[in-house]
């Protein structure tokens, strides 16, 4: 069996390492992937782009895998999944119709108020002007969301309770040709108040397998200080939430296959449902239509199933049942170490081309208990492994408990090194 994976951060290799793991892979390609991958047996990288349609499928058509999995969002909401569908290569992931789940927030509220599934009140508007207007009739003390409708990177959702940051919000979004989102259309939602938790499902179209939860933290510094990056760790919670919450998120997992599969958009690819959890109350906050980075690094560590197993039969729409399969023995803690100057939002350069020193050991775990996953990493002339991007890389530590997943990963990190390396100290200090 051979699998390609499309993309090049810790989600693929996690992804690769768990296909690595399975005896049934021979082997793995990740497009484009990164050099530290490399280092897990069984995966090779390739330097293929999806960018160019005609070049991209023939290669794919030689390298024959008997699937594909497509990492990130973008190839999703650029149709690569229909293109591979279209020359029937086996493929795990939404067709762009599908991944306007993730791609257009309107969409998907619009969606889960059609499909009665729980998520904030909300309000659409297509110029500054309505904006304004509707922002000033609000009671701005029970704050406001203020959402661009496209992929934004995690740059184009603001939170606030200052009229004047919300209507900055608008104008940015909507007209202001320097800002990097740019939208026809804006979301406002009423800001829910709780605890954040993302959950996890790999659907087939009609059924689907739950794989876990995760919490993450975005803010680069700790005490959620500093700004947005694309998240700097995350833990697998124990005793929480309860199992009528779990319930009801298996309900919403149901209710999206179900009413994607009447939209005629059948949902075929990793479902990853963010929610807000108050009171044993859930609400959909959004959805994304791939795994999270880094939640794959905190669930594939400690999933006791062969993964191979189940991507064969989504990719080929057989699952034929839904089930839970997530970790209920162990925990899992993610901590990603960055580059200095990440998530650089002033442009300032990032401190790259660093050798990184680690215990080399890790490279594969016997005991199972520590892996690395490497994402913005290449190799010097030396054939060192250096910093190159902002994520670099990131450590995951399974335990029996979160507390003590998280205190062998910290325990470890000590170990690890690079010139101006950054890492939050306080992931899973719930
Ligand atoms: N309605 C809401 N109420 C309160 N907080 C929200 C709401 N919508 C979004 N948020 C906050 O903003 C973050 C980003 O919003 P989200 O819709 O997940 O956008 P994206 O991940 O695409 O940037 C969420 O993780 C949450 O912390
Ligand atoms: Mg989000």
């Amino acid at each position: 069996m051979k699998v390609l994976i499309l993309g090049s951060g810790g989600r693929e290799h996690a992804l690769a390492w768990k296909l690595s793991r399975s005896s049934k892979v021979d082997s793995i390609i990740v497009c484009p992937g990164n050099p530290g991958m490399e280092i897990t047996p069984k995966v090779s990288t390739d330097n293929l782009s999806w960018k160019e349609k005609d070049n991209f499928i023939k290669r794919i058509e030689q390298l024959n895998p008997d699937y594909v999995v497509i990492g990130p969002e973008d190839p999703l909401a650029n149709g690569v999944a229909d293109w591979l569908r279209e020359k029937k290569i086996p493929v795990v992931g939404p067709s762009a119709a599908a991944a306007k789940l993730e791609s257009s927030k309107i969409f998907a509220k619009n969606f889960m108020q059609k499909y009665d599934i729980p998520t904030a009140s909300f309000k659409t508007v297509g110029s500054v002007e309505e904006g304004y207007t509707y922002l000033e009739s609000l009671p701005m003390e029970k704050g406001i969301v203020v959402k661009a409708d496209a992929l934004a990177g995690g740059k184009g959702v603001v939170v606030t309770d200052k009229l004047d940051l919300a209507k900055s919000a608008v104008y940015d979004f909507l007209d202001n040709k320097d800002c990097s989102i740019s939208t026809k259309e804006i979301l406002f939602e009423e800001m829910l108040r709780g605890k954040e938790l993302s959950a996890f499902a790999l659907c087939d179209g009609t059924n689907y397998v739950t794989l876990g939860y995760a919490c993450d933290y975005k803010r680069v510094f700790d005490n959620d200080l500093g700004p947005n990056t694309g998240g700097m760790g995350g833990y697998q919670p124990q005793g929480w939430p309860s199992e009528s919450v779990k319930r009801k998120i298996d309900e919403v997992f149901r209710k999206t296959l179900l009413g994607m599969e009447k939209e005629g958009n059948t949902f075929n690819g990793f479902l990853f449902v963010g929610l807000m959890i108050e009171n044993e109350e859930i609400n959909v906050i959004e959805y994304n239509v791939r795994m999270g980075d880094p939640e794959t690094q905190i669930l594939m560590p400690t999933l006791n199933i062969d993964l191979h197993d189940y991507l064969k039969k989504v990719a080929n729409h057989s699952l034929n049942e839904s089930i839970d399969i997530s970790s209920k023995q162990k925990s899992c803690v993610h901590i990603v170490l960055t580059s200095g100057g990440y998530p650089s939002i002033d442009k300032t350069p990032l401190n790259t081309n660093n050798p990184i020193s680690y215990p080399v050991e890790y490279n594969d775990p016997t005991d199972g208990s520590i892996h690395l996953f490497f994402a913005g990493v290449n190799r010097n002339n030396k054939n060192e492994l250096v910093n190159s991007g902002g994520r670099v890389m990131g450590v995951s530590a399974v335990g029996s408990t979160t507390e003590e997943a998280k205190e062998l990963a910290y325990s470890q990190i000590k170990n690890f090194n690079f010139k101006g390396m950054h890492y939050r100290q306080d992931i899973a200090r719930i």
